[in-house]
């Protein structure tokens, strides 16, 4: 299975993939990140967007919103989701946009899918021509130095009567500048389990490192990875919220 099977073949399993994902917390966060730290706009991209559902929680909020992403399996069911929200097939290493835009998300580590440190830098250089000055781009991210090989996320779920059950954990080398995300998904009926196995490649990057690319253009805040709470990152945790704010 290839990156693209799983958000084109499979993109119909996606949304039970992430049954659990609370998507309403994190976007009334992000909301809440860009009344602080943002400049009142409500125009807003979500990069990577998948089948949508950040985009109609932030349409729900008063934003503006538009999404992104490279499979255009997912932006069907995006466009289902949110009817009012223009969507656009595009690499988010090299996007471009029609207006400024006053907030840009990138939701689920999805960042990490500008699979080198290039692709990531023309990411970040993107997101900052395609806002106005004062605007916010979000993301979360994993530090490379903090991954565990042995961590896996596992869930399961039902759907009529098949059973599924989602593994994914991160794993690098400890070296480079690549890591991937393993990802298993079984699907279990009466008469057959059929299994999907999958490795995608994604960029490797300290938060030192990430952090020294963003700050030339961005004024970089850092939260723990709690979109109820949102407390000061402590230093030590592998995985942030990021808030760059364009100078
Ligand atoms: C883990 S899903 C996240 C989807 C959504 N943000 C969410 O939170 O549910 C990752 C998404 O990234 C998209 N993607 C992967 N590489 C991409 C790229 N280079 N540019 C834009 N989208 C990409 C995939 O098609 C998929 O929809």
């Amino acid at each position: 299975m290839s990156v693209n099977a799983l958000y084109t073949d499979l993109s119909g399993y996606y949304d039970l993939m992430c049954v659990d994902i609370d998507y309403q917390t994190q976007s009334n966060a992000i909301c809440r990140l860009h009344q602080l730290f943002g400049n009142d706009g409500t125009t807003h991209l979500d990069l990577a967007c998948g089948t949508g559902p950040h985009v109609r929680h932030f349409i729900d909020a008063g934003y503006i919103s538009s999404g992104l992403d490279i499979n255009q399996p997912m932006l069907d069911i995006a466009a289902t989701r949110c009817p009012e929200a223009h969507f656009s097939l595009q690499d988010m290493s090299h996007f471009e946009v029609s207006e400024p835009l006053d907030l840009i998300t990138c939701f689920l580590y999805s960042i990490h899918y500008t699979d080198g440190i290039e692709k990531l830098k023309a990411c970040i250089t993107s997101a900052r021509r395609a806002l106005t000055t004062g605007g916010v781009f979000y993301f979360n991210a994993v530090d490379k130095e903090k991954i565990d090989n042995g961590l896996f996320v596992k869930h399961t779920a039902k759907q009529a009567d098949e059973e599924f059950t989602f593994h994914s954990g991160w794993h690098y080398s400890g070296q480079g500048e690549k890591q991937s995300l393993r990802l298993s998904i079984e699907k279990a009926s009466t008469d057959a389990t059929q299994i999907w196995n999958d490795e995608h490649p994604m960029v490797a990057v300290s938060f030192m490192e990430l952090t020294a690319l963003l700050t030339p253009y961005f004024e970089v805040h850092v939260f723990e990875h709690n979109y109820e709470t949102i407390t000061p990152w402590d230093n030590v945790s592998g995985n942030a919220i990021f808030v760059c704010v364009k100078r």
